[in-house]
């Protein structure tokens, strides 16, 4: 053995990504890639094109040989699109010139949100459980992710009081995100201003991923920073993926007080330079002329919730009435399995893939996620094997 293979070897991966586990979502996708003719009601985008004229839009920008960069905080005529989008949908002003950031997708919003903000050991508060890469975006930032528990009786919406009784001095903000992923929980007004009571007396900052936020069915939908006084004190971070069906084309915002914006970037700047152009010319036509588009999906997702809410109760599971995003998470207690378990051998003897509650925090456990971003007959099939499933492991 020669000298330089007995010298032990260097840990070149950092503490901070060996502390983080892989994400319990594509662990499962790796389980369902190795399975064949499986019917998926795991999947967390939706299962329509981008529409066409969106589509249209980014070709004719290759045409026109627009392959440059743009500026770092993204075309001028998208983040007027985007201050006019918020001004209509969630009903607050921003100027496009100092409190708009285009980022590549929701995703690097919020991991320069966390990077801006967090000093070594300082805490976000994020209620459990939660989207993915809310708690990794923290402990890579340096952060510690303060988990607040939900519960199913109040449909899965945090308490102010639950999150007041964790603060610590280290705390620095709140990371809500309503529509929720996994449980598609919806906060109401009076939830969210007790949220905002609670921000104005601790001097939290609060980040709003209000990504789903055109997908809210039956109730009136609040945006965060349109409460009184909570402009200054939200940054709040959407994108065009969920509601335009436009995952692929990697276009996201945030939206903050200049301050805030300038300090994103900073480090957007120096990491991702720009959005994609070509995505950013299809955004653009997307904010302007895609609202009809969006009104359609919307109505064939809630006729799709309708179906899958119904039919999960038929079989005997309870599932609290979810208010928006694509998501269904019903309890499968009956079963006595662990999320986990009942989720793989859902996939072994009925081939159905939902996602184990568990991969969203220690809250999720005891309940499974199912998106209804699948076709309604997809999902009618669904319900039936699961149905089998459910028969033949229910306890008692
Ligand atoms: C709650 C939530 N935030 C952010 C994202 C990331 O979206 P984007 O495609 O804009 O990066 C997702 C994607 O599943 C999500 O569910």
């Amino acid at each position: 053995m020669s000298k330089a293979e007995e010298k032990p070897r260097r840990n070149i991966i950092s503490r901070r990504v060996n502390s983080i586990p892989p994400s319990g979502i594509r662990k499962f996708f790796d389980l369902i890639a190795t399975s064949k003719d499986i019917l998926s009601l795991s999947i967390g985008e939706p299962d329509f094109v981008t529409p066409w004229h969106i589509r249209d839009a980014g070709m004719r920008s290759l045409e026109e040989g627009r392959t440059s960069y743009t500026s770092n905080s993204g075309m001028i005529e998208l983040r007027e699109e985007v201050v006019r989008y918020l001004k209509l949908h969630h009903g607050v002003s921003y100027d496009p010139a100092s409190e708009i950031l285009i980022t590549v997708g929701t995703s690097e919003a919020l991991d320069l949100f966390a990077r801006a903000i967090l000093d070594p050991g300082d805490e976000m508060a994020i209620p459990d459980p939660y989207y993915v890469a809310y708690p990794a975006n923290i402990v890579l930032s340096g952060g510690v992710p303060l988990r607040i528990p939900t519960r199913e009786e109040n449909n899965f919406v945090v308490k102010a009081s639950d999150i007041e009784a964790r603060v610590t001095a280290r705390t620095k903000a709140i990371l809500i995100g309503y529509p929720s992923n996994p449980t598609g929980a919806v906060a109401s007004r009076r939830e969210l201003e007790d949220i905002a009571l609670l921000a104005e007396k601790d001097d939290l900052l609060v980040v709003s991923d209000e990504i789903y936020a055109r997908l809210v069915y039956g109730m009136e939908y609040t945006s965060f920073p349109s409460l009184p006084g909570m402009k200054e004190r939200t940054v709040l971070i959407g994108g065009l993926s969920k509601s335009h069906a436009m995952t692929g084309w990697r276009i996201g915002y945030v939206a903050a007080r200049q301050e805030i914006i300038q300090a994103v970037t900073k480090i957007h700047q120096y990491t991702m330079l720009s959005a994609p152009t070509m995505a950013q010319m299809a955004a653009i036509e997307a904010l302007r002329n895609g609202d009809e588009d969006v009104k359609q999906m919307d109505q064939e997702y809630n006729r799709r919730r309708r179906t899958i809410v119904k039919g999960l109760r038929e079989i005997g599971l309870t599932c609290f009435e979810p208010r928006g995003a694509f998501y269904a998470f019903p309890s499968i207690n009956i079963t006595g399995m662990t999320s986990e378990e009942f989720s793989e051998r859902l996939i072994e003897e009925e081939k159905v893939a939902v996602v184990p509650g568990s991969a969203f925090g220690e809250c999720g456990e005891g309940f499974v996620r199912c998106s209804y971003a699948a076709s309604l007959s997809s999902i009618e099939e669904a319900l039936r094997r699961m149905g089998r499933f459910v028969e033949r492991y229910r306890k008692g």
